[in-house]
């Protein structure tokens, strides 16, 4: 069993420290001007410009199934979708607001229908929610908010209430969380409480009062008691989400230095939703490296697919997703139930490791695939046998010293020496699975 000690929180977190890599989907109108999810504040577009997005989303291609085959192929075992994301709209069909898909030109709960679609799969389904909304009449006027630069901004803001606001999202937060069978997390998207260069006198940001998160969590908890619930209302929940980027280490609460939960979440290119003209990619190389490493300090992937505002994985999703389906159909026992490898494994120049939760496996994930002897420090004498993971085709090794004459200078008792195969196999990287003894 892992030694690692994680901070114990209140949801049920057993099968996501397994499953280990989920999909986000970022869906809203958003998707149509398709130059960034944040277009509303970035370009402080009027709510009369923006409604003609409302008037014409029409997502005919909208496939929810196809999403979740495709997530499914690429080792994906649960998604998180935006409900409602900053700009207000609503993918379900809320009885507190019109400003939801159902009154768009295609009519539907698509929520619902994505529900339905990942369930079928046998993925676990969770729901994005957003604490901003640049919509709501009660939503005050802020640093990030498109009417932050309005002359009259701060009269605006007098007939703004943000009790209303917290008690709105409350009551859709009960709909998603009554009307959809059960969900497996919530995410919550976020706070900024810190001040900003950019506020006026009389602005602020937003944190956990304005949310009313206490009472937010109090229901979430009683409605779903099991939900995985994300730290982004200002209050420390289940899990931590560090967000386009890959920590260094396993993250710890820095009040008690414990171990916690963590997930990273990362887009294919830059932005969440899509984007017609992005030119960001990521490598093939990059998006396997990201989730090897992040399960190797002992975290899990939510990666990014933003949609068309047709409602399709565009080809550069497709082939992105094709790149985790690739490797993860071989090498997917290196991340399921995996975690950060034992303190006593050293992990040798240009690797990674993750361990299997019961111990009895180590992976090295070969990075910079090495010529083609692979030191391993501290490793004589615990390994039974050795394989690629990907074709199961044994590795020799020895131990000590290797067993070439002219790389008999490297001898140490502890040395563990694999012995690689001068071409790197078609893996963009390519892993071994060390048995080790009991
Ligand atoms: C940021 C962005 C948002 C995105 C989210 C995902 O907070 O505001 O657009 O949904 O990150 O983590």
């Amino acid at each position: 069993m892992s030694s690692y000690n994680v901070k114990k929180t209140p949801g049920d977190t057993g099968w996501f420290t397994k499953d280990r890599f989920g999909m986000f989907i970022h869906f809203g109108l958003y998707a149509m001007p398709a130059r960034h999810e944040w277009v509303k504040s970035m370009e402080k577009i009027s709510e009369e410009k923006y409604d003609v997005y409302f008037k014409h989303f029409n997502p005919d291609l909208y496939d929810p199934k196809d999403w979740a085959r495709q997530a499914k192929a690429a080792g994906m075992k649960y998604a998180v979708m935006t409900a409602k994301h900053h700009e207000g709209f609503c993918l379900f069909d809320s009885k507190y607001t019109d400003y939801k898909s159902v009154n768009t030109p295609i009519g539907r709960d698509l929520l619902r229908e994505y529900v339905d679609a990942f369930r079928a799969e046998g993925l676990r389904v969770g729901f994005y929610y957003s604490l901003i909304d640049w919509h709501h009449p009660d939503f005050t006027i802020d640093r990030n908010h498109p009417r932050r630069d309005d002359e009259n901004a701060f009269e605006q803001n007098k007939d703004r209430d943000i009790r209303k606001y917290a008690e709105y999202m409350r009551n859709q937060v009960t709909e998603l969380l009554t009307n959809y069978g059960k969900i497996d997390i919530i995410w919550f998207d976020f706070s900024y409480s810190n001040p900003d260069v950019n506020d006026k006198p009389w602005m602020k940001g937003k944190g956990k009062d304005d949310w009313e998160s206490e009472k937010l969590i109090e229901l979430v908890r009683k409605l779903q008691p099991h939900i995985i619930i994300n730290n982004r209302t200002e209050i420390e929940q289940d899990i931590v989400t560090p967000e386009q980027y890959q920590p260094m280490d396993w993250l710890r609460d820095p009040a008690t230095n414990e171990l916690v939960l963590w997930e990273a979440c990362q887009t294919f290119s830059g932005s969440w939703g899509y984007h017609r003209d992005e030119t960001s990619w990521k490598s093939p190389e990059t998006l396997i490296n990201m989730l090897i490493n992040t399960v190797c300090k002992g975290g899990n992937l939510l990666m990014n697919v933003g949609p068309t505002s047709r409602g399709f994985l565009d080809y550069r999703a497709e082939a992105a997703l094709k790149v985790y389906a690739d490797w993860m159909k071989y090498n997917s026992r290196s991340i399921y139930g995996c975690t950060m490898a034992e303190p006593e494994f050293t992990e040798p120049r240009g690797c990674r490791l993750t361990q299997s939760e019961d111990g009895k496996r180590l992976y090295v994930h070969l990075i910079e695939y090495p010529y083609k002897f692979l030191e391993m420090k501290g490793m004589a004498g615990k390994v039974e046998y050795a394989q690629f993971l990907h074709d199961g085709s044994e590795i020799l090794f020895s131990e000590k010293e290797s067993r070439h004459f002219s790389a008999g200078r490297t001898k140490a008792d502890d040395l563990l020496i694999l012995e690689l195969p001068d071409v790197k196999p078609p893996v963009i990287v390519p892993v071994v699975e060390l048995f080790l003894k009991s």
